[in-house]
């Protein structure tokens, strides 16, 4: 095991049904199978502990993204990479995030999938029902998404399978240094 782990911060942001949290779901696993720490926190989990009772207003999102951001750098500073995986539509919300953890630990990830493929899928129904209004302040269709400017990754989903997503996501991670120390010795 290295004990030379570097801490970073997955910051993925993206429309409910992305893909953020599959994706997330195999770089945690590849990540473990390097045997790194890694820990997530996954926008559906943490409201239903860390941010239970929260809501969808502005107000209530920009608290749970705080949340998300205070536990990450708690995480980041201490060596334990972590991965993020909330709609964090704000783009200000999502500045201040990468204010507080560090510009050189935060790696933002637009899960750019669009509108329309996120509503075809509807992986959980929830579309439809922003749709008739039965859900109120639905990312997309009644709340705003402020797409980010210039994350440091883009990943394009329609059109290429979740795990060539988290090889795009590898690849950053070893160009810009981040799992150098955790090859245990596998220097190529
Ligand atoms: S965030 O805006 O605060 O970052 P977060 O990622 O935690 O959102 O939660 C989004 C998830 O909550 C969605 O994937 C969906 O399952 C559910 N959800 C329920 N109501 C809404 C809504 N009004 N807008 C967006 N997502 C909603």
């Amino acid at each position: 095991m290295s004990n030379n782990q570097k801490g970073f911060v997955l910051w993925f942001t993206g429309l409910s049904g992305a893909g953020k949290t599959t994706i997330a779901d195999i770089v945690e696993a590849r990540l473990k199978d390097r045997g790194s720490k890694i820990e997530v926190l996954d926008g559906d989990v943490v409201r239903t502990n860390l941010s239970k009772g929260l809501g969808f207003s502005r107000e209530d999102r920009d608290t749970n993204i705080a949340r998300i951001a205070f536990v990450a750098n708690l995480l980041a500073r201490n060596e334990v990479p972590v991965i993020t995986a909330a709609i964090s539509p704000y783009a200000e919300t999502r500045d201040a995030a990468r204010d507080l953890i560090g510009d050189e630990k935060f790696i933002e990830i637009h899960v750019a999938t669009s509108l329309e493929e996120c509503e075809a899928r509807d992986t959980k129904g929830l579309y439809a029902k922003a749709r008739s209004g039965e859900i109120k302040e639905f990312t997309g269709i009644s709340d705003p998404y402020e797409a980010p400017t210039s994350p440091e990754i883009t990943i394009q989903t329609e059109g290429s399978t979740p795990d060539e997503s988290a090889d795009q996501i590898f690849e950053y991670l070893e160009a810009n240094g981040f799992l150098a120390s955790e090859l245990e010795g596998a220097v190529a």
